[in-house]
């Protein structure tokens, strides 16, 4: 293997990165005591791990973690604009982890930073987007010989390789942390819910309340925006193409229509679908006169942004650069936050280190599980294991100081019996 040499944008800002890194590290207790115990039991040595995520604070600590744990980890991004450059400095410098990554890389300087922490050539791999997994599958199967086993962060990640499973693509396991419930009931819901709203006041500093916010999809992170832009005043509107979930947003209080219907009502619309074309040329010319469109799905693809810039005659930067401004041929304007990427990185820092304390410690203990476990697996998509998830609940918990109930021994002999009558 080549000597890799890290690739970010400058690593003066290191000292800026560390006092940021040690804040989220505060809020992610669970983490805490997973680092030690991985300090002490070294599950993960002699392990390569590149491992591909949003570069925030709250990954900076995983890497720690994982590092503490006796990996070698090359860290590159999820998404160009979520890139924090000052964590991946002090990644670099104080915690000699390789990072491939620099905010606002360009498609091909993203796909080189993959490919850069391909190079580490893994034994696990470690996604949000599967966009790694793809790469390896693609283009460097060769890497197939080494590589044992990965896990996987969110929702879009999972239905690509449950995909790939399923038409015998998938050529090594993979535990789809996204569906422990420590993890999207969490992360999703709460953590999309908080930070998908943050980002959309610091790009536009817009009072919510009284405003008309349409949100594009009732999923796990479409019900946290919804209940956050309620609880701010807002009036609500849901779009989804799922009976069940629509129905569950009418009867939590929401008003539930198509998004024909919805944008001309729009000040606000959000999609998070994991869809493409929520917003398209079916919507664009309905659209009102000002309305901000902005997405927090993993994808830039759920608006149709090529549609949107074909529609109107001019387009320019507003609020330094985290907005663009579409002029329409009819003479509307149209906002658009953050290149129509994750609009919680884009323009504000993600979910709160307390919520990725859940994801990250299902992601260490799933790599833990893997580097052991790998074996005895197949070549296919697995669940987070039922033990890690109680776990994670228990330690965060306890580290809440909250104390739960247990269940006296007439009470496990009661759900353990069917004869019980009233
Ligand atoms: P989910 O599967 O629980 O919900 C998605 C919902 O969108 C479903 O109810 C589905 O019926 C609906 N939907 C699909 N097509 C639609 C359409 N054409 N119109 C209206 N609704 C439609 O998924 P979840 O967990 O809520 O994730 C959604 C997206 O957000 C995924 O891309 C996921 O990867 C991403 N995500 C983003 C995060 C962030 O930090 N912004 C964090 C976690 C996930």
């Amino acid at each position: 293997m080549p000597t890799l040499t890290s690739d970010i944008t400058n690593p003066a800002l290191a000292s800026k990165g560390l006092d940021r890194i040690e804040w989220a590290f505060r809020e992610m207790p669970v983490l805490q005591q997973i680092l030690a115990r991985f300090e002490k039991d070294q599950p993960l040595k002699g392990l390569r791990m590149a491992c591909c995520l949003h570069v925030t604070t709250e990954t900076a600590n995983l890497a720690r973690v994982l590092k503490a744990g006796g990996a070698e980890v090359a860290l590159c991004a999820s998404n160009p604009l979520s890139t924090q450059d000052d964590v991946c400095a002090s990644l670099v410098q104080d915690f000699g982890i390789l990072v491939f990554a620099r905010h606002g890389a360009d498609r091909d300087q993203y796909y080189r930073h993959i490919n850069g922490a391909l190079d580490i050539e893994p034994h696990l791999t470690m996604d949000d987007g599967a966009d790694t997994v793809t790469v390896v599958h693609t283009e460097r199967r060769n890497l197939l010989e080494t590589i044992i086993g990965g896990t996987e962060e969110t929702t879009t990640g999972v239905i690509r390789l449950r995909q790939m499973a399923a038409e015998g693509a998938l050529a090594y396991p993979i535990v789809a942390v996204n569906d422990a419930l420590t993890k999207h009931l969490f992360d999703n819901r709460y953590g999309t819910g908080q930070s998908t709203i943050d980002g959309l006041l610091r790009a536009t500093n817009i009072l919510l309340a009284g405003k008309t916010f349409v949100v594009a999809g009732y999923g796990w992170c479409g019900r946290g925006v919804a209940s956050r832009a309620k609880g701010l005043g807002a009036h609500v509107v849901v779009t989804e193409i799922n009976p069940v979930r629509a129905l569950e947003a009418t009867l939590d209080g929401f008003q539930v229509m198509t998004m024909e219907e919805a944008a001309p009502l729009a000040d606000f619309v959000v999609t998070l679908t994991g869809n493409r074309d929520i917003i398209d040329n079916r919507h664009i010319p309905l659209l009102k006169n000002g309305c901000i469109v902005a997405n927090s799905g993993h994808f830039d693809n759920e608006i149709d942004i090529p549609a949107l810039r074909a529609a109107s005659t001019n387009e320019r930067l507003v609020r330094g650069g985290i907005m663009q401004e579409f002029t329409m041929q009819d003479g509307r304007l149209i906002y658009l936050v953050g290149e129509g990427r994750l609009v919680n990185l884009a323009a504000a820092e993600g979910h709160p280190a307390a919520v990725m304390d859940m994801s990250f410690a299902n992601q260490a203990l799933c790599s833990a599980y893997m580097a052991k476990e790998y074996q005895t697996l197949d070549k296919t998509v697995y669940s987070v294991p039922e033990a890690i998830d109680a776990e994670i609940a228990t330690l965060k918990l306890a580290s809440m100081g909250i104390d739960i109930d247990k269940l006296t021994p007439a009470q496990v002999e009661y759900l353990h019996s069917w004869q019980h009558g009233t």
